[in-house]
């Protein structure tokens, strides 16, 4: 390896690679990175030329490895062999090529999915008619806390993200029939409505977690507000695909744990009485 440090563009071919080394380095497998490769080749093909004569396949490792280590350009260009303003400008154009797919692989159950949907969530722990879990996080983007991005999740119960909101500034848009755990449960039944909705929500701090550890970048992104964002959808595209294939998460991924208090709910607009009401027959339901 030492000899392709000097290089601007040397080839890295995914052969070179063992399987474990491809998941600790790039979260990804052989069959995966292939995948991304044909699903971002017509993207990125057309900027080769200009970014440094990279092939698509050398764009999506050092991509893939600035996703997973999330430390500086300097350093992953030096991992990879390639210059720190390669890494930036590739990191750039991955990030926009995935970004841009957020429609095609982020959507709401289709109306046929949406019982099965409900089921999972079901069997995760009672909570009925359910089909998502939502949170909503202001993730920093730089140390003195002057920029954040507004970052809001919805997930299915099998931890595949189902709506995404990734915003510099600005509400949140509402959506309908979001449910809150009651503040203090007054009934047995209100009690275990209360713990179905906790192990409903686990599921997005799961998600939240095992983003983080997927892709270590997201625990402190050092880019400009903009990048930033792309960056943000990229990996949420990324652990769509992932999660779908069956990617597997490897225990030593040591990205730190997300901050963050599991017991808040996730703040939201929406009017009050209506969501009391509903809950409230939800409980009488199914409580
Ligand atoms: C972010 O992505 C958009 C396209 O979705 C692009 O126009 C913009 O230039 C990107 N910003 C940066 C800083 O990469």
């Amino acid at each position: 390896r030492i000899s392709s440090l000097a290089l601007v563009c040397c080839s890295l071919p995914l052969g070179k690679y063992t399987t474990e080394e491809l998941y600790v380095r790039f979260r990804f497998g052989k069959a995966d990175i292939e995948y991304l490769v044909n699903l971002l080749r017509p993207k990125l093909q057309h900027r080769t030329q200009r970014s440094h004569s990279l092939s698509v396949e050398d764009q999506i490792l050092i991509a893939l490895r600035f996703y997973a280590c999330g430390t500086f350009y300097q350093v992953v260009g030096h991992y990879m062999g390639v210059v720190k303003s390669a890494v930036c400008d590739v990191v750039r154009d991955v990030s926009i090529a995935l970004a841009s797919l957020v429609n095609e692989f982020v959507s709401f159950s289709k109306d046929n999915q949406i019982a099965q949907a409900k089921c999972s969530f079901f069997l995760l722990g009672n909570m009925p008619n359910t089909i998502g879990a939502i949170d909503c996080t202001h993730e920093f983007i730089n140390r003195k806390g002057r920029h954040s991005i507004n970052v809001q999740l919805v997930c299915d119960a099998d931890l595949i993200i189902t709506n995404c909101v990734v915003k510099l500034h600005g509400a949140y848009p509402l959506l309908p029939c979001l449910m809150t755990p009651f503040l203090t449960a007054n009934t047995p039944a209100q009690a275990r409505f209360n713990s179905a909705h906790c192990r409903a929500r686990c599921a997005i701090e799961r998600l939240n977690g095992v983003l983080k550890r997927r892709f270590a970048c997201l625990n402190y992104l050092r880019a400009e507000p903009q990048k930033a964002c792309n960056i943000t959808l990229a990996c949420i595209v990324l652990h769509n695909i992932a999660t779908k294939r069956n990617v597997p998460l490897r225990a030593d991924n040591d990205a730190p744990e997300p901050l963050g208090d599991p017991n808040q709910p996730p703040a939201f607009c929406q009017n009050k009485q209506t969501r009391r009401a509903t809950r409230d027959a939800i409980v009488r339901h199914y409580f």
